[in-house]
């Protein structure tokens, strides 16, 4: 099963500051070396964490899967069509939410989505759309036209008990019906260190998309080193023949 990472957060804690780290492209590369299967952004409206410069870079830098998340927008498509990506992911995107808030509105965005997700095909490059874990999504999913779906695991990760071994069956049974139809079947949004084992097992799944929980825990397994490397520079400096 694929891991692909999405590196969103990275660019939040640079734009925190509105400085040049951390790099998302920095970051990519060493979670490629950490054995991501591919990379993931989303690039919004609002460029609120990723930019344009970082897409291209990363176009450039990543040698595996480059999985550009973006809304169903003209701009956007422009911007795709350009960088050609190796896959497109189709999200909802709403200007005041933190994150993807719920999977594609297929049943009233279909007729729309069919034209443009045959815009993207004509160039080659597969599109997947993020759809809840509702069997009506899977079937117009495949309707419109779609090469893969990723099935939001959201619900699953924030419920708790029975309810998020409903959830977990809602997942198994879209993933199920997905591949009835011929789509490839990812899954991802809200999995952790914690919950992601029982995704993980599910048969016939291509591929997981996780990003705050790997950048969250990237900063905690990377501190200690990180103070350790400036206590060093500043001991080497503050005993310096050069001390100003
Ligand atoms: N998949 C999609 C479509 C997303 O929008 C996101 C969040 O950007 C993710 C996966 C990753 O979710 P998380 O950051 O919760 O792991």
């Amino acid at each position: 099963m694929l891991l692909g990472v999405n590196v969103d957060h990275v660019a939040t804690l640079r734009e925190a500051r509105k400085t040049f780290e951390p790099d998302p492209v920095m970051a990519s590369t060493l979670a490629i070396l950490g054995g991501a299967d591919g990379i993931t952004l989303h690039l919004r409206e609002d460029r609120r964490h990723v930019n344009d410069r970082d897409l291209r870079l990363l176009r450039e830098v990543v040698p595996c899967e480059l999985n550009l998340e973006m809304a169903a927008t003209e701009e956007m498509l422009n911007i795709a069509l350009n960088i050609k990506p190796d896959l497109i992911t189709l999200v909802p995107e709403k200007r005041h939410e933190l994150t993807t808030e719920g999977g594609l509105d297929l049943i009233r965005q279909k007729g729309y989505l069919r034209t443009y997700i045959s815009k993207i095909k004509d160039t080659g490059i597969p599109v997947s759309l993020f759809i809840n874990p509702e069997i009506p999504d899977i079937e117009i999913s495949s309707e419109v036209g779609a090469d893969m779906v990723e099935i939001h695991t959201g619900l699953y990760a924030n419920a708790k008990g029975t309810a998020q071994l409903e959830e977990l069956h809602r997942v198994i049974r879209a993933v199920q019906e997905g591949l009835k139809v011929g789509l490839q079947v990812n899954a991802g949004h809200g999995l952790t260190y914690y919950n992601v084992s029982k995704v993980a097992a599910i048969k016939g799944l291509r591929g997981l998309y996780i990003g705050h929980s790997i950048i969250s825990r990237a900063v905690l397994v990377g501190i200690e080193r990180a103070v350790r490397e400036m206590k060093e520079l500043i001991f080497i400096h503050s005993r310096s023949e050069k001390r100003l």
